[in-house]
């Protein structure tokens, strides 16, 4: 079994002036720098998916799910909206389900004073129904748009640890779940 492993990050603000974007570009040259050339990484941006509301499927739905399939693990760039997270990463999150099950989970959030820690709580009662395994280490960036430069690049050298020890779980977790899941199957 190679080391290599697959890591999705999924953008979860698709606000018209978010700033989730940068924190998930700043989060991958992290990633680069830590980890490469171990691991591959796919960006999925929600706000290029059309995941249908009512959760009937269509749309880019399969797309999504096949991309989440592949993934050995995904990281979950949150922001935080009034004490939670986005609705449509919550839909994101319901449109697939099988795709979760047996996958390791890392957040790397933002918000105000609480970093956004508030809204990675709320989602690790929601991985847990779907069978995933969320990381101990968290990334918070608190009050992230005071760090975003005039490039629109985000400077947070003190979140580089954190995303750091998180990757450090994540790829364990990446790894040890590929063998199992190859091993023997996962059945929800
Ligand atoms: C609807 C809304 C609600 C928010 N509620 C909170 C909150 O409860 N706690 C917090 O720390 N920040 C809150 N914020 C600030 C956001 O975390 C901050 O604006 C962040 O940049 C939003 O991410 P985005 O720009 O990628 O959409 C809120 C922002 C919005 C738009």
């Amino acid at each position: 079994m190679t080391d290599r492993w697959r890591l999705a990050v999924v953008v979860g603000s698709v606000r018209r002036e978010r700033i989730g974007d940068a924190v998930a570009r700043w989060f991958v040259d992290v990633v680069r720098q830590d980890a490469s050339p171990d691991v591959e990484v796919d960006v999925i941006d929600l706000a290029q998916l059309h995941l249908p509301a009512d959760l009937g499927g269509g749309g880019d739905t399969e797309l999504f799910a096949e991309r989440i399939d592949r993934a050995d693990a995904v990281v979950v760039v949150t922001p935080e909206y009034n004490r939670g997270y986005p609705g449509p990463l919550k839909t994101a999150i319901d449109s697939v389900l099988v795709p979760w099950n047996a996958k390791p989970i890392g957040f790397v959030a933002y918000g105000g004073v609480s970093g956004g820690s508030r809204a990675v709580e709320q989602l690790r009662p929601v991985f847990a129904e779907l069978h995933a395994v969320t990381v101990q280490a968290v990334v918070t960036v608190p009050y992230a748009w005071d760090a975003i430069d005039a490039d629109g690049v985000l400077r947070a050298p003190r979140a580089v640890s954190a995303a750091a020890a998180m990757l450090g779980q994540l790829t364990w977790w990446a790894r040890a779940l590929r063998d199992a899941r190859t091993a023997v199957p996962y059945r929800a």
